[in-house]
């Protein structure tokens, strides 16, 4: 056993093996805070909400905050920002915490393996990832777990690239951050971050248009595409500007920080994208255009998007967490094998 989990800024998703199949459990990083009363707590006991009491208030946690918050006339509040632990969310430690155990559980047995994304130091803020890595490890090994940070744009390419011995570029479309990785030979050359994603996508498309982040999102997720074609001057018609943006923006910052000197000789890149923001139709392609139209200083061979943009990240973290069990497992046969030489 060992499993992999992807912190992310929206969601939290756990991933281990049961058999041939990969098995993942998900919840919204997201929380509402609302009175304690006999109705919430007579309503709350009755199910398999996830929720904890603090004084005269109740924390409803994870995919049902959404609906608590509208059910009480209230907002969601989210513990992460642009990747890391909000800083301005006071409550984030608590409620990361409990999403975290109900998502991963208990540990198969003491100090199985896990490896937990972790995103890389954004080039364009100062934001700093190392306080969010080492509390994130910090719950975790109380749990019981071995847990190894891994980089998120490392868990894509050990995710999406295992047919390419884990060498390419490997980019995960999040919602706080996009994470970028190249990688040879399963041994990370470049990664870095920026901090735009989609939250920023629709932050710009709400104010742009005088519309809720909140019902930006749902349009987003529930039926837009980018086909370019529809709605100039509504949601949608902001949500393609700005997507194309952040492409672009991405883009230009893969060739300022990818160098020639990265890259060996005569070696043609396989690019893979992942992640909710990559979810709509037409995402690839106009990746693929944008990325065409771009001086990138290296030669790319193919550039595809995975099959489950939502599950990349926790898959790469267990195929990490199996193949270094693997590797423990067999040290420890060998140093069997010597003793009773
Ligand atoms: N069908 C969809 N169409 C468009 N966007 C989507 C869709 N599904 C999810 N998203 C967006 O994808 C983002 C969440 O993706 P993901 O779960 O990969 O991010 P995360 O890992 O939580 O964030 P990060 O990696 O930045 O910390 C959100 O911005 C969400 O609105
Ligand atoms: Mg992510």
């Amino acid at each position: 056993m060992a499993k992999g989990l992807d912190v992310g800024t929206m969601n939290i998703l756990s991933a281990q093996q049961d058999g041939t199949d990969t098995v993942f459990v998900q919840q919204r990083n997201s929380f509402v805070e609302i009175e304690y009363s006999d109705m919430a707590e007579q309503m709350l006991s009755r199910s398999e909400v996830l929720h904890i009491r603090k004084d005269d208030k109740v924390y409803v946690v994870g995919d049902d905050a959404l609906n608590f918050a509208n059910i009480f006339n209230k907002e969601t509040r989210r513990p992460m920002k642009h990747g890391i632990l909000s800083s301005s969310e006071k409550s984030a430690i608590p409620m990361m915490k409990l999403i975290i155990e109900q998502v991963v559980g208990e540990p198969a047995y003491r100090d199985e393996k896990l490896y937990f994304s972790t995103p890389a130091d954004p080039i364009d803020s100062d934001l700093s990832t190392l306080y969010h890595q080492k509390t994130i490890e910090s719950f975790l090994s109380d749990m019981g777990y071995d847990a190894e940070p891994i980089n998120e744009g490392m868990a894509v390419v050990y995710s999406e690239l295992a047919d390419n011995n884990f060498t390419g570029l490997g980019i995960s479309f999040g919602a706080g951050m996009t994470n970028i990785c190249l990688s040879y030979y399963a041994v990370p050359v470049t990664k870095f971050s920026v901090a735009r994603g989609g939250d920023w996508v629709d932050e710009q498309a709400a104010q742009a248009t005088g519309t809720p982040v909140d019902k930006v999102t749902s349009i987003k997720e529930d039926e837009f595409q980018l086909d370019f074609q529809t709605d100039v001057g509504g949601v949608e018609g902001a949500l393609s500007i700005y997507y194309e943006n952040l492409l672009e923006y991405v883009i230009n910052q893969i060739v300022t920080e990818v160098d020639e000197e990265d890259i060996e000789e005569g070696l043609d890149v396989p690019v893979v994208v992942t992640g909710g923001t990559s979810s709509p139709d037409g995402f690839e392609e106009l990746f693929r255009d944008h990325l065409e139209d771009a001086n990138i200083p290296f030669s790319i061979s193919d550039v595809s998007h995975a099959n489950e943009p939502l599950y990349s990240v926790a898959r790469g973290g267990l195929v990490a967490a199996r193949s270094d069990e693997d590797v423990d497992h067999g040290q420890e046969e060998e140093a069997e094998a010597a003793a009773s030489e």
